[in-house]
């Protein structure tokens, strides 16, 4: 009697786990389906402002100041985000001799020309911490001499066309409503609760979620050996476009970096002079290119999709090279500190679109101003 019981109930307990086993399966199976349907292509190749934004933008740009103000170091104010920088190096920007037409665009339009750069390489963070702390890795570069109408009515005066990126493809949020609810949400100290809303499961960023710890990854040995990307879409020329700015080592003299003691708070910069400064050997990347496939799913205004290679490949228009230098001297570290990187400082050619970018718009130039007057 007892042994049947028992029979039963394993029967029984059997059943509800094939059930539940079942379930799961299915349940994983129509949402595979229904995620692959809402990010299947075409696309729209135009930006679409939703309404709010521009309310919405305010209120951002409150709390990074406030963000700024928190984390102010002795009497200087810092970024409000890539606080700490490696170091601002000299680079030249050497546009391809052979460039297809079709990617002669902007400041890429004349094969061969040789732009003067400077390179900003940072710590993600809001505040200096040390490298050995999971973190995004910042490089903003800086065309200097550049002739043309900037975009921003009251920049005129800059000869400059800036590239902002960091070392991850890309953003853990897709648009400015979500930026603001997730940004508010962390300033009221819940991190990986910011992406659970609400106790409506359809408000759950759980891939959002993914890619923000993925953002946060251990540093790489130096920032002259990782991979730079766009994040968010530019135009170029008649196009739209992503591009990055990867490690090149075939056009640099090798160069294997000694182990750095990575205990060592700003191992980062010390592997950038150890390589530029001691040893006096160039680094070496690529700057690269996406073009936009409308038909694939390559979307202008979420900025949580990584456009995929298999798409669209990246192509390459210039060749980065970073020579040997002395960038490490406390005027140079100043001098690097009060520069400001924006990706809307440029011309028409590379216009940033998409709505984290017509946020940033706003938000660069509010928090570079409010620093520049703190430091005076
Ligand atoms: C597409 C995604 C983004 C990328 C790739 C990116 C990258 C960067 C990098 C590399 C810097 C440092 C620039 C330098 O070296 O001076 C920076 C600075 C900054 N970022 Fe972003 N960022 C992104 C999105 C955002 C968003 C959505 C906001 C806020 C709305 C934001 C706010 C800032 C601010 C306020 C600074 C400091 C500006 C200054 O004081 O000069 N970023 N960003």
């Amino acid at each position: 009697m007892l042994a049947r019981m028992w029979l039963r109930l394993g029967a029984f307990l059997g059943k509800t786990l094939l059930w539940l086993v079942g379930l799961g399966l299915l349940g994983w199976l129509l949402s595979t389906m229904w995620f692959a349907w809402q990010h299947s292509g075409p696309v729209s190749a135009d930006e679409q402002i939703p309404p709010g934004e521009a309310a919405m933008t305010q209120g951002i740009i409150q709390t990074a100041v406030r963000i700024v103000d928190q984390h102010r170091e002795g009497t200087r104010y810092l970024r409000d985000a890539h606080a700490k920088a490696h170091g601002c190096v000299k680079a030249e920007v050497s546009v391809l001799h052979d460039l297809d037409p079709a990617l002669r665009q902007g400041v890429f339009a004349e094969p061969g020309k040789t732009w003067q750069a400077m390179i900003r390489l940072s710590n993600g963070n809001a505040y200096p911490q040390f490298d050995s702390i999971r973190d995004a890795r910042g490089m903003a570069i800086k065309l200097l001499d550049v002739p043309g109408k900037q975009l921003l009515a009251d920049q005129q005066a800059r000869t400059e066309q800036d590239f902002v990126m960091f070392n991850h493809p890309n953003f853990f949020v897709s648009d400015v409503a979500e930026y603001a609810q997730n940004v508010a949400a962390q300033a009221d100290g819940k991190k990986v609760m910011a992406f659970f809303p609400s106790i409506d499961p359809r408000s759950w960023q759980v891939r959002h979620l993914f890619i923000a710890l993925a953002t946060l990854a251990p540093a790489p040995a130096s920032p002259m050996q990782t991979t730079y990307f766009s994040v968010s879409p530019y135009k170029f020329g008649a196009a739209n476009a992503k591009f990055r700015v990867t490690p090149d080592p075939e056009n640099c003299p090798e160069y294997i970096l000694p182990k750095q003691n990575q205990d060592l708070p700003n191992f980062l910069r010390s592997a950038l002079s150890q390589q530029l400064s001691t040893d006096r050997v160039p680094a070496c990347f690529v700057l690269q290119v996406q073009r936009q496939d409308s038909r694939k799913f390559m979307p202008i205004e979420d900025t949580s999709i990584e456009w995929k290679e298999s798409d669209a490949p990246y192509e390459t228009v210039a060749y980065v090279r970073v020579g040997a230098q002395d960038f490490d001297t406390p005027a140079l570290n100043l001098a690097c500190d009060n520069q400001s990187f924006n990706p809307w400082f440029g011309g028409e050619a590379h216009r940033p679109i998409g709505g984290i970018n017509r946020l940033r718009k706003a938000v660069y130039e509010a928090v570079s101003d409010y620093r520049h007057s703190r430091n005076l």
